[in-house]
């Protein structure tokens, strides 16, 4: 794919929030899990996933879930530069880091995969600004200050959207979503590792279904 620009990477990125309230922010460790838990997850309402890259397993996952009809995959946990060409070699349509550093930035936007930047404080929030972004992930939504941080960041920085994720569960989902700068929010509640373990994949699909309610 070609390059692409700060700006475009954030009209596709808020196309995805636009499709679903809640982005799962899964682990797998068996790629053999990860073609029913990606259907389970989609058949539930959610069709835009973020596989971690923090197992052994996640390229291939990304793989598998890339194939399913009706899904965009993700990768999360892009740390470092060679994780962008990584992601999209094996299928990933987007992007998502904890944080932002110039090469990540560099590489995301040469090779054209859109990303979700994370930012912690206004600084960070206005630095990814200046280069055009205006989608952000928001992270660790919960130690960072949660909806009064995203509330107080609304005042001077209006033009900014969020996609806050950590420390969000069915609990605390809503009030995220009812924020007018929040664009979709982050998770992995929806796929918890004891139920990916014991393939509970209609549970799985419970959870996707109340998740895909909230907004
Ligand atoms: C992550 O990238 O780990 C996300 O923040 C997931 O956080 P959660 O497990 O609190 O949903």
């Amino acid at each position: 794919m070609a390059a692409m620009t700060p700006g475009a990477m954030g009209e596709v990125l808020t196309g995805l929030c636009a499709r679903a309230p809640v982005i799962p922010v899964l682990e797998i460790e068996d790629v053999a899990g990860a073609r029913p838990l990606g259907e389970a997850l989609v058949s539930g309402g959610l069709p835009v996933l973020e596989v971690t890259l923090r197992t052994a397993a996640a390229l291939d996952a990304i793989a598998a879930i890339a194939a399913l009809p009706g899904v965009t995959v993700g990768a999360g946990t892009l740390l470092a530069p060679d994780d962008v060409g990584a992601a999209k070699a094996a299928g990933a349509a987007f992007g998502v880091a904890p944080g932002a550093t110039d090469r990540l930035l560099d590489a995301a936007e040469t090779e054209g995969l859109p990303l979700l930047p994370g930012v912690a404080t206004a600084s960070e929030a206005m630095r990814l600004m200046e280069r055009g972004y205006r989608l952000l992930k928001f992270f660790p939504a919960g130690p960072a200050g949660g909806t009064a941080m995203l509330s107080a960041l609304a005042g001077p920085l209006p033009m900014l959207g969020f996609c806050p994720t950590g420390g969000i569960g069915p609990e605390n989902a809503g009030e995220y979503l009812d924020l007018a700068n929040v664009a979709c929010v982050g998770g992995s509640w929806v796929a918890p590792r004891a139920m990916m373990a014991a393939e509970d994949w209609a549970g799985i699909r419970r959870l996707a279904n109340a998740a895909a309610a909230l907004r």
